[in-house]
């Protein structure tokens, strides 16, 4: 089958966007997680651990963001999944909505939850929904 240039170069720009923002997430939510980890060891920098709710926002605004830019990419290709993949990350944004809403001015506990939530989130849906929906890009420029 022969695939025009056009879709190509959008196939690669997807495929690169999402594995460019995937490692971004990841590297944020590493940020986080060890400012979380020295204030519970008790060496914790202070103005970390207040801007800390702050940096939570960036990161869900971010996820937000890669959402969109990924849902975007499954509409191009028509993926079959996308309805699901779409809805997996609506529910996702809601549960964070509601988790944030509890927290307010969260303490260190507080703060474990959201974080713990969010990385343990990203990590399994990246391993599986995203990645069956990589294989599906990868078989179609195939
Ligand atoms: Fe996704
Ligand atoms: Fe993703």
């Amino acid at each position: 089958m022969e695939v025009e240039p056009d879709k190509i170069k959008k196939h690669i720009t997807g495929l690169e966007v999402m594995e460019r923002q995937h490692k971004q997430l990841h590297r944020r939510l590493r940020g986080l997680a060890e400012v979380l980890a020295a204030a519970e060891g008790g060496n914790g920098d202070p103005d970390a651990l207040e801007g800390m709710p702050d940096q939570i926002d960036v990161l869900v605004d971010n996820i937000r963001v890669h959402f969109r830019a990924e849902e975007d990419v499954m509409s191009f290709h028509g993926y079959p999944q996308a309805e699901t993949h779409r809805a997996a990350h609506g529910h996702f944004l809601e549960a964070v909505d509601k988790l944030l809403a509890q927290c307010g001015d969260c303490d260190l506990g507080g703060l474990r939850d959201v974080v713990d939530f969010l990385g343990g989130w990203l990590s399994t849906h990246v391993g599986k929904q995203d990645q069956m929906f990589k294989e599906f890009q990868e078989s179609q420029a195939s």
